[in-house]
């Protein structure tokens, strides 16, 4: 049997497991011993679900559970209010009641999208993570936070909500196209950039292996990034302070995103252009080096991922769509800069003009 690894995201009663290993699925316990009632609604994707749900069915079949499947519409455009709906209508449908949980199988819009439902749904049933995604593997399935987009924003419309257990099967990412491997490392350097500087230089050292979707590479990566994200939710759970370090680059990214049309611009591409902005800035501040700018421009190409803007955004495009980012209040931009590598911080006290700049010219 492979190696897994268990990791615990520590928040009291509320705590969870995170499993991350090869082959998982096939592993029907894992999820089973997860599931308290008697009934499951599995929601997935056009895209996972030829892949996937057989095996996740067999594992509820193992386990005696009543199950239903929902197979969503494939894309970040499908995260909307409208998919949250035809969940409730399934689960009311096929009768579930307050014991169901739900099981979330696919990348982070799945799992966004399901966790929000499951909060919802008779004020809150049970619901599982199983990311098939690096990105899913390494961010959105950890910590809880759910919901959807609104036409005017990113993520609008959700809520903090905790899963049962989070189940990382590293060979689901042997499916996954190249460019959606790529997005899901952008979001590993973030755990570098922002927590990490050990971290950092090994993926540089590694990032070829991380490529070439080398097992033990990715596994070790997944689980460091999840340690991290797992210390900084249990010690912020609802975003009161640290978690927002969590958004480096995202701020300029959900612009990107918001701007260029949902599903246009991956949502690691444009974080990873968002955070060479944020590094950008740091450096028009001269609070970091000039080497951390380039070092995360570096790693982002090597990972084939963007390192400019789209050339059609224009400032005033950034300012109106950040000034509808959750960090701002009364009118004030929050953005995550960097102190260091290694060391992110949250602040609304930076030079407009030099903004400008970075807007004008990342
Ligand atoms: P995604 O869910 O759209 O998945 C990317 C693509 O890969 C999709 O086409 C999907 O169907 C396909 N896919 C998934 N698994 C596959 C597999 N194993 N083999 C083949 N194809 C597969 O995108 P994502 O990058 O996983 O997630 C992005 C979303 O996550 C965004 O909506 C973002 O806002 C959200 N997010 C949430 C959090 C959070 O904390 N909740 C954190 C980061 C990102
Ligand atoms: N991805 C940001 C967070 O979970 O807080």
């Amino acid at each position: 049997m492979s190696l897994i690894h268990t990791l615990k995201v520590d928040l009291g009663d509320r705590s969870y497991p995170i499993y991350i290993g090869d082959k998982l699925l096939a592993q029907a316990s894992l999820l089973g011993k997860h599931i308290k009632g008697h009934s499951a609604l599995i929601v997935s994707n056009t895209a996972v679900a030829p892949l996937y749900l057989a095996s996740v069915q067999q594992s509820l079949d193992a386990h005696n559970i009543r199950h239903d499947s929902l197979i969503l519409d494939d894309g970040e455009q499908y995260k909307t209010i409208a998919s949250v709906e035809r969940i409730i209508d399934t689960l009311l449908q096929r009768r579930h009641d307050r014991q169901t949980t739900l099981v979330a199988l696919g990348g982070g819009v799945v799992g966004d999208i399901a966790g929000f439902a499951a909060s919802i749904y008779q004020r809150g049933v049970h619901y599982v993570q199983i990311p098939t995604t690096l990105l899913s593997q390494v961010d959105s399935s950890v910590g809880g936070k759910t919901g959807v987009n609104h036409a005017l924003g990113k993520n609008m419309i959700g809520a903090f909500y905790q899963p049962q257990c989070v189940i990382a099967d590293t060979s689901t990412l042997d499916t996954l196209p190249a460019r959606e491997l790529s997005a899901g490392l952008a979001e590993v350097i973030k755990y570098g950039l922002i927590r990490h500087a050990e971290f950092f230089e090994w993926l540089e050292l590694n990032i070829q292996k991380l490529i070439d979707r080398n097992q033990e590479a990715l596994c070790e990566a997944i689980r460091v990034s999840c340690v991290c994200k797992a210390e900084v939710v249990a010690i912020d759970e609802r975003e009161a302070g640290i978690r927002a370090i969590l958004n480096l680059g995202h701020t300029f990214g959900h612009a990107i995103e918001s701007t260029m049309g949902y599903g246009n611009w991956l949502h690691g591409e444009a974080v990873a252009a968002g955070m060479v902005m944020a590094a950008d800035l740091s450096e028009r501040h001269q609070w970091v080096d000039k080497k951390v700018k380039q070092r995360t421009i570096a790693l982002l190409e090597q990972s084939s991922l963007p390192i400019k803007s789209p050339s059609e955004m224009t400032p005033d495009q950034y300012m109106n769509a950040m000034a509808i980012d959750k960090k701002t209040v009364e009118g004030k931009i929050k953005l995550v800069l960097l102190k260091n590598l290694g060391e992110a911080f949250v602040t609304a006290d930076y030079n407009p003009e030099l903004l400008e700049q970075t807007l004008k010219y990342c």
